[in-house]
Order: structure tokens, then sequence, then C-alpha cells
């Protein structure tokens, strides 16, 4: 082994939202602090692959969509539309180079080391990067989560692909077949409809968006298949065959039974993502997992070995950059001696698709499980001034606030700036807020926040405008 070279405060491995964002916020506290990161750019799956791209090709498809179908609605015509996929991808790309760029800025800004290379840990209070090893006082495991194969069904990122595939196709495919109704496959799957693909969407469970309200599953279900969305339910694929053709998928009910045969193009695997342990040396230090391979942390992300941490996706809990952004802070303000805190009922999820969806808090299957009781106010879209103005009147707000005391305990949006809007009731349960504290806060008209008021409204059963 050579020589340690300089020593720092913390080094983070990793350089995705936790990872970074713990650095430049170590930095703040006055710490001597280095990130490591092995790809070219800093930024994550979030940036290069995941959530910006992402972003970058639903709002242009979404404009690309409008244009073709929901601009003459509103007395604009639109002739001879043409889709310059090269043009959207150009796009796309250039926004993720500014954005990655941007945390290499922000490193700079706040004298952040970029360790460049993949780092290990040799020994608790080391890390290694290419052939130098560094002293740290703590070390962050921020090294996130990558995609979940599916046994059978090998990703070639051309006609099986993953999600970093599914955003860089070359042409649009006549048949797009992805496997799981989660967010990754509803929204890429809405990209590519959009586009004018076929899709279809095989999900091994009875509904689509886990995890999420089965109201508004079940009403998003719908709002997708009136876009051209076709969903195969309870079924699961059990093999893929390419060929120059394309591929043919074995799907069989998740039941069991007799197999069927699925043709596609191209195929998105989207069932879930698995946290990122490998090559860091984790089992000859000792350092704990859990039974999912993930690195297990107390309540203030710490290993079970003295001055190593982890945050993110590589440990419990939600796999949303947002979420890892918090634990990152967290987890250095804890190292500085602060005191602080994240509350994981009150992590905001959004699914960018058209109309999007929002949620925050608990559904009302969690808190019929949990046998609390509960009230509802819902407000539509339809019956909103500007939701009309703006020919956006699918969706609606749902409050469930307690019974008893009228505290809001969950909110669920579709709609229009559902993930913008998710953010007043985010705030409102910060810090404790009622029911009635929405409804009796002034909102301006004609917004779209407006069918938050009433929602609020609605739970006492006196919204305005139904
Ligand atoms: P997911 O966990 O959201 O959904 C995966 C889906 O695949 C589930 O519905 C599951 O039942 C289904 N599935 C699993 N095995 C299957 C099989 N063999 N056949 C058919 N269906 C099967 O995972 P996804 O969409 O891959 O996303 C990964 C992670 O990234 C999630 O934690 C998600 O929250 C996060 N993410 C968040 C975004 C956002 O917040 N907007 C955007 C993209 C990803």
């Amino acid at each position: 082994m050579t020589a340690m070279t300089t020593s720092y405060d913390i080094i983070i491995i990793g350089g995705g939202p936790g990872g970074y964002v713990a650095a430049i916020r170590a930095a703040q506290l006055g710490m001597k602090v280095a990130c490591v990161e092995k790809e070219k750019v800093l930024g994550g799956t979030c940036l290069r692959v995941g959530c910006i791209p992402s972003k970058a090709l639903l709002h242009a498809s979404e404009k690309f969509h409008e244009a073709g179908h929901d601009l003459a609605a509103l007395g604009v015509k639109v002739v001879g539309i043409k889709l310059d996929l090269p043009g959207m991808m150009k796009h796309k790309t250039d926004v993720v180079n500014d954005n990655t760029k941007g945390i290499e800025f922000l490193f700079k800004k706040n004298k952040v080391d970029w360790l460049k290379g993949e780092g290990s840990i040799p020994a608790a209070g080391q890390v290694k990067v290419g052939d130098q090893t560094y002293a740290a006082k703590h070390i962050i495991i921020a090294t996130g989560s990558s995609v979940t194969p599916l046994p059978g069904i090998e990703i070639d990122e051309k006609q099986i692909v993953s999600s970093t595939g599914a955003l860089s196709l070359e042409k649009v495919p006549e048949n797009l077949v992805v496997i799981g109704a989660g967010v990754i496959g509803l929204e890429l799957g809405s990209v590519w409809a959009r586009l004018g693909a076929n899709v279809q969407v095989i999900e091994y469970l009875d509904r689509i968006l886990p995890g999420m309200d089965g109201e508004v599953a079940k009403s998003m279900q719908k709002i997708l298949e009136k876009q051209g969305l076709q969903f195969k339910l309870s079924s699961k694929v059990t093999a893929a065959k390419t060929s120059s053709g394309g591929v043919s998928l074995t799907v069989e009910p998740a039941a069991g039974g007799k197999a069927e045969t699925v043709k596609a193009d191209v195929v998105l695997v989207a069932v879930g993502r698995r946290a990122n342990t490998d090559g860091l040396g984790l089992d000859k230090i000792g350092v704990a997992m859990d039974a999912r391979g993930r690195v297990e942390t107390d309540g203030h992300y710490k290993t079970n070995v003295a001055g190593i941490y982890a945050v993110g996706d590589v440990i419990a809990g939600l796999m949303l950059a947002h979420k890892a952004e918090e634990d990152g802070v967290v987890c250095v303000e804890h190292i500085a001696g602060q005191k602080s805190h994240v509350d994981y009922n009150l992590v905001p999820g959004v699914v960018y698709t058209a109309p999007e969806v929002a949620a925050i808090g608990q559904t009302e299957e969690q808190l019929k499980e949990a046998g609390v009781k509960y009230k509802v106010g819902k407000f539509n879209y339809t019956a909103n001034g500007r939701a009309r103005a703006m020919n956006a009147t699918t969706g609606f707000v749902k409050i469930l606030a307690d019974a008893a005391t009228d505290r809001v305990l969950g909110a669920h949006i579709i709609g229009a700036s559902a993930g913008e809007m998710i953010h007043e009731i985010a705030t409102h349960m910060e810090y404790g807020g009622s029911a009635e504290d929405i409804a009796r806060t002034c909102h301006a008209h004609p917004t779209l926040s407006e069918v938050v008021k009433e929602a609020a409204l609605a739970v006492d059963g006196r919204a305005l405008h139904s």
C-alpha cells in the first residue's frame, strides 16, 4: 500500500444527490471534505441518467404531444409538426451537462476535493482511490443504487433496456413493452407513447404504482389508458429472446398458469433498484448489511463500525434523490454535533407523468391498517376556474385528516402541477397543521392551488365550489 497522502475530516464515497449535498453541507460547516466519484461527471444517477434527463424528455415530449393534440382546442393551430428526436436528445444532453458542471462549480466554490476514481474502505479511517490512500476521521457511504436485474432477461441497453437505455433510444420503437408499472415504467412509458410508440406495461401486482394511495393508482391507470398505454396486470415476464426482428417475451399469470408470448421492438426493465455496495470492501471491515443488501444504519446514519456512515439509496427507506439529500445534510450535521432530524413520513413522492401524481404522508390503506379514524376531503380540478382556462381539468386533490383532531395525515394529488402543489400541504404537515389551517389560508384566485384549499374545506363538508 502507498503512503497516506492527504487527510480529511470527511470523505464521502459517491457524488450523487446524497453524497454531493453532504459534501457541500460539510464544507459549509467548516470541515475539510473530499468526495469520491468514479464517473466522468458528478451528480450520480439522478443527474446523469435519472431524474434530470428524464424530466428533460418528459417536458419535451409533452410539448410535442400538446402541439399535435391539445393546442388546437385553445385556438392555436399548429401545422407540419415533426419530431426531431436528435434535437430532443441534444436538449436532454445539454441539460445534463449544465447540471453536472454546476455541481463541479459548487465543489470548487465550497473547496470540496473531487477524488476521481472508485473508492473503497480498506480500514476504518481510510479510503482508497486508485493507488492512493487517504485518511478520514469520518467516511460516508453514498454509493446509491442500480437497476435490479430480472432473471432470464439480459439487459443489452439496445433492445432490452434499463432506464439508462430508455433515455437514449435512437428511434421511436413501434412497440415498447415496459416491465414494471412503477415510477420509472410510467414516466418513460409516457415519454415514448407521446412520441408515437405503442406501449404495453406488464406488472406483477394487480395494480399500478405500488405504495401509492389505491384510489390514486386506479384513477391514474384509467387516465394513462385513455392516453393509449395498455396494462397487463397480475403478470410476470419469465424469459426474453432477442433477434434482429425484435424481442419475444414469455409472460405468465402471476398466480401461475398458461404462458403467452408478447412481442416488442424494445423492452424496458423497470422492476426496482438495489443498493450499490460491491467493491467497497464492507465485508472485510465488518460493516453490517440488512437482508436486502443495504448498509444497516442507526437513526443517525451510523453503521456498526465507528466513523463509517451511510446515506441515500444504499440504506433503507425511499429511493428518492430528495430523501438522499436530507439524509446527507442531517448525517453531516450530526457529525458536527448538531441535532437535526428528517421526518420520513413527510418525504413527498412525485410521478412526473401528465398529469403529475404527488403524495405526502399516509395513504388511505395505511390509515385503515393502522386503525386510524380519518376524514376525507376531495376536490376535482374540473371545478377550478384556472384549470378550465388551461384545459387541464383532469385530476383531484384528496386530503386525509384525523377524524378527532383534524390534523392532516396525508394528501394525494393527480393533476397539473401536482408536484409543486404538494409542498403547500407538506409545509402545513411539517408544522402539525390541520385541514382547517389550509382551508383558512387565503389562496390567490385564480390558481390551481385553490383545489388544495377546496379539498381542505371538503374535509369539513364545506367546499365552496362543488
Ligand atoms: P418501483 O419499485 O417504483 O416499481 C417497480 C414495479 O415493478 C413494481 O410495481 C413491481 O411490482 C413491478 N415488478 C417487480 N418485479 C416484476 C416482474 N418480474 N414482472 C413485472 N413487474 C414486476 O421501481 P422503478 O420504477 O424501477 O423505480 C426504481 C426506484 O427509483 C424507485 O424507488 C422509484 O421511487 C425511484 N424513482 C423515482 C422517481 C420519481 O420520484 N419521480 C422517478 C424514477 C425512479
